[in-house]
């Protein structure tokens, strides 16, 4: 029997236990489809007591996961801490450094570091994957790195946050306060442990520049996201959307055309006949727009423990399956870094959208804007 591949699992929250309820229930399965066993043999979290519903002591503990890839019995480390530096990126460095594999969620550390952690795996022949960092359980990382890799592809766009997506469909279905629902999303495991990360669309902007590089080919450039949220979406906004024909979701788009990169993540009125308008819940739906693939669109859960764990193992088992054939290590982003291009930031202000604009009115007085405008599916027809 081929030898296992022994996986050490830093961050036991919602997902990490998830991995290792997955990594138990489908061992045999995993096995066969992976040529070998996944075996995890350390973990470590922020505390060891506390009870996660899955039993942990028969694995090594570590308090530091920053040494997890120090140990002799690891081969790659599953990262799932979260935050874009300090401890989760300490690890990734050391992970990489040692020439082990790294396997990631940390959607914010790959926006802000995916460059420079993908030139680490390169130069020491370590396989990085990170297909949880976007759209939880589904594989649209792979969809663009293998199932479109024959593509130009033009553009890109969904909805890309989980949280979101479930405060809006329930606002819409329940006439519920933003507030309460919010709650119900972190109290259900959905939202970021700051939840401004998901409201004010920084998370999703972090998925969608993750996309964009893969999908273009470009170098991420988080930073020129033109980022909004939904923070300020009253239900009264939803009940004029709705009598209009619309319902309000937060999409994320990317376009690479002549005039550069175009990455925004803002609420738009999506009309009812739309497939996006029927995105419900937690539930992320992701675009993309080859020039022979045409259009295809990935839809799942966007979040929540068994789908993330999901796409987590997946990564895994494409790392196992290279273990005797090379790991392809200069493809987390489908291309080398060298061969990634810094692209120009392409003007917003000459894009021409529709818009919604609410106003609070004081009877007989001045008026003031109360919403920011939220766009009407900004040029989508012009290339359906
Ligand atoms: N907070 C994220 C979301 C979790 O709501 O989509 C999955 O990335």
């Amino acid at each position: 029997m081929a030898e296992p591949l022994r996986v050490a699992l830093a961050g036991l929250g919602t997902v990490g236990a998830g991995v290792i309820r997955l990594v138990e229930a489908n061992a045999a399965l995993i096995e066969r489809r992976a040529g070998r066993p996944i075996r995890i043999t350390a973990v470590s979290a922020r505390d060891r007591t506390r009870d996660r519903g899955v039993d942990i002591s028969r694995y090594a503990w570590e308090d530091d996961m920053t040494v997890m890839s120090e140990r002799g019995d690891v081969d790659l480390v599953v990262e799932l801490v979260g935050g874009s530096d300090g401890p989760a990126l300490s690890l990734a460095r050391k992970t990489l450094g040692a020439g082990k594999g790294l396997v990631t969620a940390n959607k914010a550390m790959i926006a802000h570091h995916g460059m420079e952690l993908a030139a680490l795996a390169e130069q020491n022949g370590a396989p990085l994957r990170f297909e949880a960092s976007v759209a939880g359980g589904i594989p649209v990382i792979k969809g663009l790195r293998e199932g479109v890799a024959a593509n130009r592809v033009e553009r890109i766009y969904g909805i890309l946050n989980g949280t979101c997506n479930y405060i809006l469909s329930t606002m819409e279905d329940t006439g519920r306060d933003f507030a309460e629902v919010l709650a119900e999303a972190q109290a259900k495991g959905y939202a970021e442990a700051d939840p401004t990360f998901d409201i004010e669309g920084t998370d999703a902007a972090h998925k969608l520049s993750i996309l964009s590089a893969i999908a273009f080919g470009s170098t991420i450039d988080f930073a020129s996201v033109e980022t909004s949220g939904i923070s300020r979406i009253l239900a009264a906004d939803i009940a004029q959307a709705d009598a209009l024909g619309y319902v309000i979701r937060l999409i994320g788009m990317a376009e690479a055309d002549d005039e550069g990169l175009f990455q925004r993540v803002q609420a738009h009125l999506v009309p009812f006949d739309n497939l996006l308008a029927h995105v419900d819940g937690p539930t992320n739906a992701v675009v993309v727009e080859g020039n022979f693939s045409g259009r295809l669109l990935f839809q799942g859960a966007g979040a929540g423990d068994g789908p993330t764990a999901s796409a987590v193992v997946a990564d895994i088992i494409d790392i196992a399956r290279g273990m005797d054939t090379g790991f392809e290590a200069d493809r987390a982003f489908s291309i080398p870094v060298a061969g990634l291009e810094a692209m120009a930031v392409a003007d917003s202000g000459t894009r021409q959208s529709r818009a919604y604009i609410r106003f609070m009115v004081a009877d007989g007085r001045a008026c003031w804007p109360r919403s920011p405008p939220q766009c009407v599916m900004p040029g989508f027809r012009s290339k359906a």
